[in-house]
C-alpha cells in the first residue's frame, strides 16, 4: 500500500491551491463533495438561542468589541433596544433604520449607510456578548447596577504561558460577532450598530475574518486554516444535541439565571508565523497536529472522521500521535471531558513591516463554562503544544452571550438589565 505521505508527495500537496487539493482527493479515491453555493438567504433572528453559535458557520466575519462611554444606564438600555431592532432588520436583508436607507429627512443623515442596499441577507447573523468590565470596572465600580449579576463563569481568564496580549485589542464591555457569506454585509452590520451607538459606545477594536476555520454542522465540509490543515473535524456540532445541552448552553442553575440558554465566548487573536511554518517539513507539520495534511485523518488512521487511537505505536515503538500533538493535548479524554464549539476565522491584516504577513487565526469558541472548558484546554496547549513555536496569542476576550431574543418587545440585554 502506498503510504498517505508518499501519496501526498507524489500528488504534489506541496504545491498550493486547488490543483493540489484536487490531486490529494483523487489520490485518496474519495473525492470531497463539491462545495455548495454559499447560502445567501436569511437566518431567523428571533429564537431560544442567539443565531451565530450553532448556525452553520458562514464564510466571513466582522467581529467588534465596544467600550461603553456613557454612565447613563437608561441610555445604554435604550441603545440595546435600538440595536436589537436594527439587528432584526439587517439579518433579514433590510436596512438598519426605521425610515428606510434612502428615505427619511433630506437634511438629516440617512438611517442606513447604504452599502448593503440591494444585497441579499447572505446568511447574516449578529450575536451579542457582554464583557466582565460592563459589570464592574477595573477599580471594582458597579457601573450600571448589575455587578451582582456578574456570572461566576465570566471569571477573568488566567495568564497562559506564552501569552503576548495587547490590552488595546483585548477585552471590552460589549461585543458583536457579525457572520455572513458576503463580507460587505457583515461590515455593513457592524458599521450601522456603531453608528446607532454613537455617544453610548465606541469601537475598541474590530477583526475581519475570511474563510471559516471550522464546521459547526455535519452538513458542511471541513475547511482549512492558514497552516493548510483541515480544521473543525472534531468540533461540537449542531447535530450533537446531547453534547450541546451538556456543554454549550448555560443553565439557570449554573448561577446566573439571566444567562440561561446563553453561552460563553472566548476570542483569541492568534498570530501565525506562517513564513517559519512554510519552511517546516510535512512530517513535522503532521506530527505537530497529529493528523495528516491531505485527508485530515488522525495519524495511523485512514479517514478524516476516524477516531484517533492515542495508544497506537509505530514501528519505532513511539506513539503514532505524539504526546505533544495538538489533537491529543486538546482532546476531551485528556481534559476532563471538555468540548468546545470552535467558530474561528482566518485573517491576514497586511504585513508587519518586517517582511512577514500579519496572518493567523481569530479563534472563537463557545461553551457552557470557560473555567471547565477553554481554560483547562488552553492550559494544556500552552504547556506542551509544539504548535506554540509557530503561533502567538496577541488578543483575548471573554463574553457572556445571553439567550436569544424571543420576539418583538424583547431586546438584547433585557434579562440582564
Ligand atoms: C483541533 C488547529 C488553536 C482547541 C484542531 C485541529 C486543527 C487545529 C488542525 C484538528 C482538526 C479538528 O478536529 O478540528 C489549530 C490552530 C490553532 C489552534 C492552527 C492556532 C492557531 C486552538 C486553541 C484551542 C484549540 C487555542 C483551545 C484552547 C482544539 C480542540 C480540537 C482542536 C478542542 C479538537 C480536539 C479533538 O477532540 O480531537 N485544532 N488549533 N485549538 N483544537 Fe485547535
Amino acid at each position: 500500500m502506498v503510504s498517505r505521505r508518499a501519496a501526498l508527495t507524489a500528488t504534489g500537496i506541496g504545491l498550493v491551491g486547488v490543483a493540489a487539493t484536487a490531486a490529494v482527493s483523487a489520490a485518496t479515491a474519495d473525492p470531497e463533495p463539491a462545495a455548495a453555493p454559499a447560502f445567501d438567504g436569511a437566518v431567523p433572528f428571533f429564537g431560544e438561542h442567539q443565531a451565530g453559535i450553532v448556525t452553520p458557520a458562514q464564510d466571513r466575519l466582522h467581529f467588534a468589541a465596544f467600550d461603553v462611554i456613557t454612565k447613563d444606564r437608561a441610555k445604554l438600555v435604550e441603545m440595546l433596544r435600538e440595536w436589537t431592532a436594527a439587528a432584526a432588520r439587517m439579518t433579514q436583508g433590510r436596512d438598519a433604520g426605521t425610515l428606510g436607507a434612502v428615505g427619511g429627512q433630506p437634511e438629516a443623515p440617512p438611517d442606513d449607510t447604504g452599502e448593503a442596499l440591494g444585497l441579499p441577507p447572505s446568511g447574516l447573523t449578529l450575536t451579542i456578548g457582554f464583557g466582565r468590565s460592563l459589570f464592574r470596572d477595573a477599580a471594582g465600580v458597579d457601573r450600571f447596577g448589575i455587578a451582582d449579576r456578574l456570572p461566576a463563569a465570566l471569571e477573568a481568564l488566567p495568564h497562559f504561558p506564552g501569552d503576548a496580549l495587547r490590552p488595546e485589542i483585548s477585552d471590552g464591555d460589549l461585543c458583536v460577532q457579525a457572520c455572513a457569506n458576503d463580507p460587505q454585509v457583515a461590515v455593513h452590520a457592524i458599521r450601522n450598530l456603531a453608528r446607532i451607538g454613537f455617544g453610548v459606545v465606541s469601537i475598541r477594536y474590530s477583526q475581519l475574518g475570511f474563510g471559516r476555520t471550522s464546521s459547526t454542522s455535519r452538513t458542511q465540509t471541513t475547511p482549512r486554516n492558514l497552516m493548510g490543515f483541515k480544521d473543525g473535524t472534531r468540533n461540537m456540532k449542531l447535530e450533537d444535541a446531547e453534547l450541546l445541552r451538556e456543554q454549550l448552553w448555560a443553565r439557570a442553575e449554573d448561577g446566573a439565571a439571566w444567562m440561561a440558554g446563553g453561552s460563553y465566548l472566548v476570542t483569541r487573536r492568534i498570530r501565525m508565523t506562517v513564513e517559519t511554518w512554510d519552511r517546516t517539513s510535512l512530517t513535522e507539520q503532521e506530527a505537530i497536529f497529529g493528523r495528516d495534511k491531505g485527508e485530515g485523518a488522525p495519524l495511523g488512521k485512514a479517514k478524516e472522521f476516524d477516531e484517533p487511537d492515542f495508544d497506537a505505536k509505530g514501528a519505532d515503538g513511539q506513539p503514532m500521535i505524539a504526546k505533544e500533538a495538538h489533537i491529543r493535548l486538546a482532546h476531551p479524554d485528556f481534559n476532563n471531558g471538555a468540548h468546545l464549539l470552535r467558530r474561528g476565522y482566518n485573517f491576514v491584516d497586511g504585513t508587519d513591516g518586517l517582511g512577514r504577513l500579519d496572518a493567523g487565526l481569530f479563534f472563537m469558541a463557545y461553551q457552557r463554562d470557560p473555567r471547565k472548558q477553554f481554560v483547562p484546554v488552553q492550559r494544556s496547549l500552552a504547556r506542551a503544544d509544539v504548535l506554540n513555536e509557530y503561533i502567538r496569542h496577541v488578543s483575548s476576550g471573554l463574553w457572556a452571550c445571553p439567550a436569544g431574543v424571543t420576539g418583538d418587545g424583547d431586546h438584547w440585554g433585557r434579562a440582564l438589565f
